[in-house]
């Protein structure tokens, strides 16, 4: 297959890493090569704040216990992810992938509690040995939203250039005052995610989750082809 398909074909979202460090040179160029990404006008609106051992078990620990310890409405997201009424398409893809994921790990209809240990695994980056967190300074508008998108896939696919897996993770911007805090990140940026970086434990059940995609008819219309 042509290496740059195989790239991108070759990733997933990984939910199980082995702990075989990755070392920073590595991280760092992956870093390079992602921010060759198009953004409007050049402006390159990412943030990244790179994690690995004690910083990133501190990070994993402090938001496990606020998880653990207070209310949910402590925490809140500093942006709407989903839409807020679902509908199809859109809701079905969302169920196949939650019950996609919660049948290989075990987790039955009504099993709340392991429901909630699976979504504490985003938490510890899926014990990857490098976690990212992301952010966008505030005051820019949507557009630079699809930008880091543009910088975000190119940091996944240059990893697989190097034999490692990664999980985009929204789930982060949940504990952003605990991100502050630790990563000393300003109110004037918006926490937009987190990533786990590593290598695939391919022991691991959740990460045979593959999940379709819809053919290229159902989403595009072509015009003088
Ligand atoms: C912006 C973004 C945020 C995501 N956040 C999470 C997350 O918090 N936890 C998680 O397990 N997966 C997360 N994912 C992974 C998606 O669930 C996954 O990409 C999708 O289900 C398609 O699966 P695939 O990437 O394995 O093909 C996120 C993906 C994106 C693009």
């Amino acid at each position: 297959m042509n290496p740059v398909d195989e790239a991108i074909q070759s990733r997933r979202a990984v939910r199980a890493f082995l702990p075989t460090p990755v070392p920073l040179e590595t991280v760092r160029h992956l870093l390079a090569v992602a921010s060759r990404a198009p953004s409007s006008s050049n402006t390159q609106p990412w943030n990244v704040y790179a994690l690995t051992g004690e910083p990133k078990e501190r990070l994993s620990a402090a938001i496990l216990k606020a998880r653990r310890e207070e209310p949910p409405e402590a925490h809140t997201p500093e942006y709407q992810s989903y839409m807020k009424e679902w509908r199809e398409p859109y809701i079905s893809r969302r169920r196949a992938t939650g019950w996609g994921l919660y049948n290989l790990v075990g987790v039955t209809k009504g099993d709340r509690e392991g429901a909630r240990r699976q979504m504490e695994r985003n938490y510890t980056f899926f014990d990857a040995p490098v976690g990212l967190i992301v952010t966008l300074d505030r005051d820019l508008e949507l557009g630079s939203w699809v930008d880091l998108g543009t910088f975000l896939q190119n940091i996944m696919v240059a990893a697989r250039g190097h034999g490692l897996h990664t999980c985009p993770q929204a789930a982060f911007m949940d504990y952003h005052t605990i991100i502050r805090a630790q990563l000393g990140v300003s109110e004037r940026e918006i926490v937009i995610c987190g990533m786990a970086i590593g290598y695939e434990d391919t022991s691991k059940p959740e990460n045979s989750l593959r999940l379709e995609r819809a053919p290229v008819d159902a989403f595009t219309r072509f015009f003088g082809f």
